[in-house]
């Protein structure tokens, strides 16, 4: 059954900063697949925070404390409620990239040796990347990369190689950052599983666009942020499967993660506050439950609904402008990413000249250099949606291109 339609046009109001004028223009925010923009919402949730509630969390006996403590608390069972997980699994860290590091450093460092493979894939952001090749600098693990197919897609041959023995690990995204990709990550799971090779994934870019349950996919890790789902930058969310956390080491150590310390020793509190050392982010963590609230209230499936009817609409659009490459899928796989280039223009120069019409939008190698290299291209052009987005937007990003196009004489 289709989920409900989502009123874009009323959505926007929520959001103040869409009312900024940026070059003369009202701005067109194409960028939310690096942030997104917050809704009066959370950045009311965050002041509330500091002027009612502000104190640190877990310790003080006063009344403050326990605000804050509710806050914070409450906003893991929040997040734990959106993604189907148990609140024991759910460890507030800073962003996606630090919940990988997490896993990267306190398992895969602690258990693996020469013998053992990691399996990533060749489009994977750095974040789901970069910490790998530590471990395999660390460790002297292997690490192996599953090919990008010219559609945008993962090489099913290459992934049915790469899950077995010696794989140990999967570390791969549920939705592209470039191509859109929605990859069929209970697919892999269940594969990965059936093999024994445990599984991360990279949920940055599919939480706060599509319905997501841990329940059902059942991954041993799952990593985001809540600065690209309408939340605060400076925190995020690693699930991990409590009996695996409970046997890993903590990541970092210090102040709010111990249960007894002596001079000689120290041991650990229980998870999820096991991984969380040091003061954690209330402030944001209010403004993260106040995000979910707001997802939810939207209701998520709408939410996708809308990113794949923009995508639609924006894919059908931009295939009149003339000298237009799309990179990825193009299909039911793919969730509000649209990433191109333009004959004969730099995509740096595209999004100057976008950018003096109002549109916002992002160029560069989005922090996936090897997925660029596959492509063979330096960079590309992306626009990104969200539930904010209307077809209003799309429209200003295609006239924009057109522009560029007739500048550059194409
Ligand atoms: C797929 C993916 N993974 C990881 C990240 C890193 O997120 P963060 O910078 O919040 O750690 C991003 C950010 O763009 C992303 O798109």
């Amino acid at each position: 059954m289709l989920a409900p339609t989502l009123d874009a046009g009323l959505i926007r109001l929520d959001f103040p900063i869409l009312k900024e004028q940026v070059n003369g223009r009202e701005l067109v925010y194409l960028d939310s697949a690096a942030t997104s923009q917050k809704p009066t919402a959370v950045i009311e949730a965050i002041s509330a925070y500091y002027t009612h509630a502000n104190a640190n969390v877990h310790r003080g006996v006063h009344v403050l404390g326990e605000r804050a403590t509710e806050i914070f608390e409450g906003a893991r069972e929040s997040v734990a409620r959106l993604v189907g997980a148990d609140p024991r699994g759910v460890v507030f860290v800073r962003n996606t990239t630090e919940g990988i590091n997490l896993v990267a450093q306190a398992y895969a460092r602690e258990r693996f040796g020469p013998q053992d493979r990691i399996v990533c894939t060749e489009m994977e952001h750095h974040s789901n990347l970069v910490p790998w090749q530590r471990v395999r600098e660390q460790t002297g693990c292997q690490l192996e990369f599953i090919p990008v197919t010219p559609d945008g897609r993962l090489d099913a041959e290459a992934t049915v190689r790469l899950l077995q023995a010696p794989t140990r690990l999967l570390a791969v995204t549920h939705v592209s950052n470039v191509l859109g990709t929605i990859n069929p990550v209970e697919e892999l799971i269940r594969q990965a599983h059936g093999e024994g090779i445990r599984v991360l994934i990279d949920g940055a870019q599919a939480v706060p666009h599509m319905p997501v349950d841990l329940a059902q996919l059942d991954p041993d890790f799952y990593a985001f942020s809540a600065h690209k789902m309408c939340g605060p930058t400076g925190i995020g969310v690693l699930y991990g499967r409590p009996e695996l956390l409970d046997e890993m080491p903590p990541f970092l150590t210090g102040g709010s993660m111990i249960s007894v310390v002596t001079l000689e020793k120290t041991t650990w509190d229980e998870i999820p506050h096991k991984f969380e050392a040091g003061t954690p982010d209330i402030g944001g963590a209010a403004g993260l439950r106040a995000a979910v609230d707001y997802l939810e209230k939207v209701g998520i499936p709408s939410v996708f609904r809308h990113g794949v009817e923009l995508t639609e609409y924006a894919d059908e659009m931009l295939s009149e402008v003339p000298g237009l490459t799309r990179y990825g899928p193009q299909g039911p796989d793919q969730l509000g990413i649209v990433s191109f280039n333009l004959e004969g223009v730099h995509p740096h120069d595209v999004g100057t000249i976008v950018d003096r019409a109002g549109v916002a939008i992002r160029a560069g190698h989005h922090c996936c250099q090897p997925l660029m290299r596959r492509l063979s291209v330096s960079a590309t052009a992306r626009a990104s949606f969200y539930l904010y987005n209307t077809r209003d937007d799309v429209d200003a990003l295609v006239a924009a291109l057109f522009e560029a196009n007739r500048i550059f004489g194409s």
